[in-house]
């Protein structure tokens, strides 16, 4: 064997630290991957919480999310029996003494710290019960006049709460119209009546009403002419977000939490309050949090309302409409409560106008003061946090009858997820937009929440969610989640699982992938953050997205793929996100420091308002050109949406300005194209690739994710700086070999595999740091299997003994070189293979949670490499799978090999793979590939596979006698299937010859 190959495996370069975020070898923690910790309640051993956090810290995460999850706010089972969660509820003494000790740990660890503004989803704190910023709703009462036309007496629902409107209207026609069920909540379908009311009928009689709530009211009823009252009632519903059934203290910690209003500054305020007095009050943990804190922290809003509420609303409403809210609120009574969680409950009474837009202008002005009161929360838990040297971080009104893309700005680091966004990059470009415009340097994702996959969601598919997420924007992941190791009230083995196994996933110890290869996933997705921080996004194309609420599913909003499939990199941006004193247009960029889009596209089933086309007519006056696709967009309407005939008369003026132009549907890349706008990554594969670029000063980063299926074809990028190779799995960085530049660009061909990343950089001054030859390959032939490149040795080429269809290999100075070989060297496929499976249980004592398992193994034969669902012993096991095979090196006694590759199949759980007792590094998961030759003997060669499982397959068999804090868990029959586990399909050693240039 060539001796030099030895030398060649010292390839690691570190590149120069950008910002704080360290280097693309070794991220900083705070461009690290997180974990969501969830801590039981405050009563669970200490030392045990310290060491979960050090564990984590060693695996690689960058730091935890720190959050007292209570059984879900004891929403899905109560305490436990034992458990006092006044004792040790949020913010209490004993919460306290775990909630610095966990900083302590954190700092001594090195990690970052955010940490959750209340227990369970954050939405609030322990109160008084006369505190006004405590959550409010609007209750809704109607009653039909009587045909007699009188109404005189109580008013419907007197004395719910504080009248804040009495309004009647007459009523054209009344149907029924069908709630619709969900899956996701098991919420039937259920019947609503739908009014349509006379335009202009509405009449406000809320100063009619006598303090004893009665109203005398005539009206003119005819056959024709019915008429309805309505009455709205203001009031604190004191719902919690951790429920306590028993009183055991007599303190303000008695009765849990209670959420808080999140319409107003003063609910903000509510939450300060208690910190201020209950929690920073502890100096020591004002300055732990101060030294390793980075985010207070707040889950997606899951808030129930009648109708979403703050007594702010009416003022704020007229504020910014001009007009009272009250004769109006029958129409917006219905869907404007928590459309993200209450889907089955819009309301039972829908209002709509006999008008064109049947009243929409009334819903649309409503939701505007809702967002101005939801901006207010923000802005005071913004504030407060920045004055505190920390930054707040929450997951973005996705829930609410708002539109998201309006709000993501308001806090420091925006967080959406996996679970509510369907894994849908489409939604995922709704909320990076505005925050890229904004220029947040964080976009955070709490990733991995997969309904009925606890246990069962293999580490391969979980990166595939989080390469999607990344594609769509998104540079933090924080993992959902890592679960607390030790004991805990009525809760057998594996321990306290959050959620009751509803969701993905527990992370940790008790995972046989957590120090088997999981810290490879976890580096691999740091990488990739490092990556996605440094510099500023670059970004080909806005789409306008006026809506006036968010669709909680995260719908994709641009369906059509040719701007995928060319390349085109695009998000949404709202109309108010065009108010953002970075929306500007310079040299024909919107936001051009970042992300400097090419162009803004407007589809026809967008609606605008006046504002909105005024800004898309500055924009083209501005130099920037604007696509209407599909036609012209219709009109968003407001109020009594009397500007209607304006907002045609201006879209008409826009279409014929300079810089406009429009196109079919579905054809904005060919516009584009034909404007001479290409995108900055242009794409031609047989797969699909989705580029994401940023750039600083002097690189221009470019990460590609092939979804879905294996794929080739190449990139072209605008940029003839040299070309490296950033590899996310070892850190490595190396020059590429092959690609051909033009006049302005660089072209590379690439051959991906399903769910595979790649990360390139484009920066000739990087040759100080790492060696680079002075030429490249234009022509490389399909036998050449990998190459090393030092400044000692030059270039050394692994090419098989594979017979190559085109055997040129053409450098850019012109020479070529045939690399035809005469003489082949078979592949070798390992088989007879030896599994010694480690089975890791439960303990004996099911009620001892704090073990991490029980091992025992056994031994077992394989001819070829099968998943462990067809090895009968190992079906119902979890564990670590150790394999073991042999081959003979050399395989021929022809000369001309000097190493080989070692291949395997894409691995689902993690893998450590070793050859003659050599660690042979961390392997990419969807393409296993890696150089064995300076660990080859010759003679007999021993290879050993570690290959963790999931633990569903174990859980699944002893179900029955899983317990978690009192109950089963929330799975039922039938159980999901079992996974595949182990090593499955086919490990191949293929020969290679290494040729030698100097370049
Ligand atoms: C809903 O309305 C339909 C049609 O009026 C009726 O047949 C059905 O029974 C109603 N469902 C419920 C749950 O009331």
């Amino acid at each position: 064997m060539d001796t030099t190959l030895l030398c060649l495996l010292a390839l690691v370069t570190t590149v120069g630290a950008v910002g704080n975020y360290g280097t693309f070898a070794s991220p900083a923690n705070n461009a690290s991957l997180k974990f969501r910790y969830w801590l039981p309640d405050a009563s669970v051993d200490t030392d045990t919480v310290s060491r979960d956090i050090e564990e984590a810290g060693a695996i690689g995460a960058g730091g935890v999310e720190f959050l007292g999850i209570y059984n879900y706010g004891g929403s899905l089972a109560p305490q436990p029996a034992g458990a006092d969660w006044a004792t040790y509820g949020f913010g209490t003494p004993a919460f306290n003494k775990i909630l610095k000790a966990s900083l302590q740990t954190a700092k001594n660890a090195g990690m970052v710290y955010d940490f959750a503004l209340g227990p369970n989803q954050g939405q609030g704190v322990p109160a008084e019960t006369t505190d006004e910023g405590l959550h409010w709703d609007l209750a809704p009462f109607n009653v039909s006049i009587p045909s007699n036309g009188s109404y005189n007496g109580r008013i419907p629902g007197w004395g719910t709460g504080e009248l804040v409107s009495l309004v009647s209207a007459r009523v054209v026609s009344s149907s029924i119209i069908v709630n619709p069920a969900s899956s996701l909540f098991s919420t039937p379908a259920n019947n609503a009546t739908r009014l349509v009311l006379a335009t202009g009928s509405l009449a406000d009689h809320t100063h009619e009403v006598t303090t004893n709530g009665t109203v005398s009211l005539a009206f003119n009823v005819t056959e024709q002419a019915r008429y309805h009252l309505f009455a709205y009632y203001q009031y604190q519903d004191l719902v919690k977000n951790l429920d306590i059934e028993e009183n055991s203290t007599g303190t303000i910690f008695d009765n849990g939490s209670y959420t808080v209003d999140h319409f107003s500054g003063r609910g903000a305020q509510t939450t300060i309050n208690f910190w201020e007095n209950y929690i920073l009050n502890d100096t020591d943990i004002k300055e732990l949090l101060q030294e390793v804190g980075r985010y207070g922290w707040e889950d997606s809003i899951e808030i129930k309302s009648n109708i979403s509420w703050s007594p702010c609303i009416p003022d704020v409403f007229e504020q910014i409409n001009g007009y009272q809210l009250r004769k109006y609120i029958p129409l917006v009574m219905y869907g404007n409560n928590n459309p993200g969680v209450q889907p089955s409950y819009p309301g039972t009474l829908q209002c709509v106008l006999d008008s064109e837009d049947q009243g929409e202008g009334y819903i649309n002005d409503f939701r505007a003061a809702l967002e101005k009161g939801y901006q207010g929360y923000l802005d005071t838990l913004t504030s407060w946090l920045e004055g505190l040297g920390l930054g707040y971080s929450a997951q973005i009104s996705y829930n609410l009858p708002l539109n998201m893309e309006g709000n993501v700005n308001q806090v420091d680091a925006p967080e959406c997820e996996s679970l509510a966004f369907n894994n849908n990059l489409d939604g995922y470009r709704q909320f990076s937009g505005v925050a890229n415009v904004a220029q947040k340097e964080v976009i955070s994702n709490e990733m991995g929440a997969d309904l009925e996959r606890a246990f069962a969601l293999p580490i391969s598919e979980l990166l595939g969610q989080i390469n999607t997420a990344f594609a769509g924007g998104i540079n933090q992941i924080v993992l959902h989640g890592q679960s607390f190791t030790g004991d805990y009230y009525e809760t057998t083995w594996p321990g306290y699982t959050s959620f009751f196994m509803l969701f993905a996933e527990s992370y940790y110890s008790k995972q046989p992938a957590w120090a088997h290869g999981f810290s490879d996933a976890i580096n691999y997705v740091s990488r990739n953050q490092y990556v996605l921080h440094v510099g500023q996004p670059r970004t080909d194309v806005a789409l306008y997205n006026g809506v006036s609420m968010t669709n909680p599913q995260l719908e994709t909003l641009y369906s059509s793929n040719d701007m995928i499939r060319a390349g085109y990199t695009y998000i949404y941006l709202s109309p108010a996100n065009l108010n953002l004193s970075q929306a500007y247009v310079s040299d024909g960029l919107l936001a051009p420091e970042a992300p400097a889009y090419k162009a803004i596209v407007v589809t026809s089933e967008q609606n605008v308002t006046l504002a909105g086309v005024k800004a898309l007519q500055n924009y083209a006056n501005a130099g920037l050109p604007v696509i209407l696709s599909g036609g012209l967009p219709g009109y968003y309407p407001s109020g009594a949406a009397t500007d209607q005939a304006a907002v045609y008369a201006a879209l008409e003026t826009l279409n014929k300005s300079r810089n406009v132009y429009t196109t079919g549907n579905g054809e904005v890349a060919s516009k584009l194209e034909q404007l001479n706008l290409p995108p900055r990554v242009a794409v031609q594969t047989n797969g699909t690739w989705y580029p994401v670029l940023r750039t600083d000063n002097s690189t221009d980063y470019v990460y590609i994710f092939s979804k879905d299926s294996s794929s080739e074809g190449y990139i072209t990028v605008s940029s003839i700086e040299t070309p490296y190779l950033f590899d996310s799995w070892t850190g490595k960085t190396t020059p590429l070999l092959h690609y051909q530049t033009a006049s302005n660009t660089t072209m590379i061909p690439l051959r991906l595999a399903a769910n595979q990343t790649i990360v390139l950089a484009f920066n000739s001054r990087l040759k100080s740091e790492v060696a680079t030859p002075s030429l490249h390959a234009v022509r490389l032939p399909s036998n050449v299997l990998g190459y090393n490149y030092t400044t000692t040795n030059s270039l050394l080429l692994h090419t098989s003994t594979d017979v190559c269809s085109d055997c040129i290999f053409q450098l850019s100075n012109g020479t070529t070189h045939n690399l035809a070989v005469n003489t082949t060297t078979p592949t070798t496929t390992l088989t007879n293979w030896t599994l010694i499976a480690e089975h890791w249980e439960a303990p004996s004592n099911m009620s001892d949670a704090s073990i991490q398992a029980a091992k025992r193994n056994t031994t077992h034969h394989l001819d070829t490499l099968v998943s462990w669902l067809d090895i009968p012993a190992l079906q119902n096991a979890s564990g670590l799978g150790y394999y073991s095979a042999s081959f003979t090196w050399p395989p021929t006694s022809s000369s001309n090999i000097d190493g080989a590759y070692l291949t395997l199949p894409p691995i689902a759980q993690g893998i450590r793979v070793f050859v003659n007792g050599n660690n042979v590094g961390p392997l990419d998961l969807t393409n296993p590939k890696v150089d064995i030759g300076p660990y080859l003997t010759t003679g007999a060669n021993h290879v050993t596979a570690i290959v963790p499982t999931m633990m569903w397959n174990y859980i699944r068999s002893i179900f029955g006698e899983i317990e978690i804090s009192g109950i089963a868990p929330l799975l039922s029959d039938p159980l999901p299937d079992r996974v595949g586990n182990g090593l499955i399909g086919e490990v191949k050693v293929i020969p290679y010859t290494t040729l030698h240039y100097v370049i």
